[in-house]
């Protein structure tokens, strides 16, 4: 399979929205702990900048990254947005003084989070919004959201979002979000490695909806394994732009955002748009899954 720049390009569905299939996530903008302002705030310009340069039109962000430092971050960076350029933000929690992560679920929560991503980016309406399931840690719990769904179908109504997606979610979530309104994305955690969605990411796939991996390089736990480092040494890549490279070969509606502070790894990342990984070698990487796919 051959990949043209930035992985090609995706339309979401339902709307006239094309994105190039490799974009970025601003979380590893803020400072340590996604709280408060980074050691670096040029060099976080910098990097914002240049993917935007590279071709990147898909911005992935929340205003719980900070909170507010990333979208003030966007904002100085990037306003006035370059048309087509698409922001994607994520709804659902809170930052107490304590720097922790709370669930911000009702919706006069979900609402007010609108007004905040909307001041702080700048923007008269939200592109897509991801309603953000605290579920269990990165994983998605049991539970309807269909009150959350609601609201943000609501706030598409009044105008203040124009797209919806939902995140760290199960399929019958997914399936439930779908009998409210029209979903165009799914944000889950997916990578090499971990492959608990392999069937939901198919039927997406089918419906023409979004697949975007979080942690689509292990996240926290940097994705390690003899076989991908051997697959890399052998075709001259690094392991994280093999990595990349799989993800986009895994089906044609994943979108990547992988996150970065560093000019470099932005650069190595982009890159792996434009990998073409042989059948055998998909194959072999393949046999890297350490969850069961189901
Ligand atoms: N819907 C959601 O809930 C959602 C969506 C997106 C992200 N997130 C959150 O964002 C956090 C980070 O997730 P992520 O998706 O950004 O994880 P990720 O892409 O798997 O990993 C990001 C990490 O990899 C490093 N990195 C990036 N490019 C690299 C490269 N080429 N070589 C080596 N290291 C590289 C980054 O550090 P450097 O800065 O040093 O490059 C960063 O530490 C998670 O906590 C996740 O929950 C959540």
């Amino acid at each position: 399979m051959s990949k043209s720049k930035l992985g090609g390009s995706f339309t979401f569905p339902g709307s006239s929205i094309s994105v190039n299939r490799l974009g970025y996530v601003d979380m590893q903008l803020a400072g340590p702990g996604v709280w408060g302002p980074p050691k670096d705030r040029e060099g976080a310009i910098a990097v914002l900048r240049e993917a935007v340069a590279a071709g990147v039109n898909q911005i992935d962000t929340s205003d719980y990254y900070g909170p507010h430092v990333t979208n003030h971050i966007i904002r100085e960076a990037l306003a006035p947005y370059a048309e087509g350029l698409t922001i994607v933000t994520k709804l659902g929690a809170k930052r107490p003084p304590d720097a922790s992560w709370q669930p911000a679920t009702s919706p006069a929560e979900l609402t007010s989070a609108v007004y905040d991503n909307l001041r702080n980016l700048g923007l008269e309406a939200i592109e897509i919004a991801n309603y953000r399931a605290m579920g269990e840690g990165h994983g998605p719990g049991e539970g309807s959201i269909a009150e959350q769904v609601l609201a943000l179908a609501d706030l598409k109504r009044q105008g203040l979002i124009r797209h919806i997606g939902v995140s760290n979610v199960t399929a019958a979530q997914v399936a439930e979000a779908q009998s409210i309104t029209q979903i165009v994305c799914v944000q889950n955690h997916y990578n090499l490695a971990h492959r608990v969605d392999d069937a939901l990411i198919d039927d997406l796939s089918r419906q023409g909806i979004a697949y975007v991996p979080f942690f689509p390089l292990g996240g926290f736990t940097p994705l390690q394994s003899s076989t991908l480092s051997n697959v890399a040494e052998r075709l001259a890549l690094t392991p994280m732009q093999v990595a990349l490279a799989w993800l986009l070969h895994r089906s044609p509606n994943i979108l990547l955002i992988p996150g970065t502070s560093s000019l470099t790894h932005l650069r190595e990342n982009l890159e792996a748009g434009e990998i073409t990984l042989a059948p055998d070698v998909l194959k072999e990487l393949d046999g890297v899954a350490i969850a069961p796919a189901g």
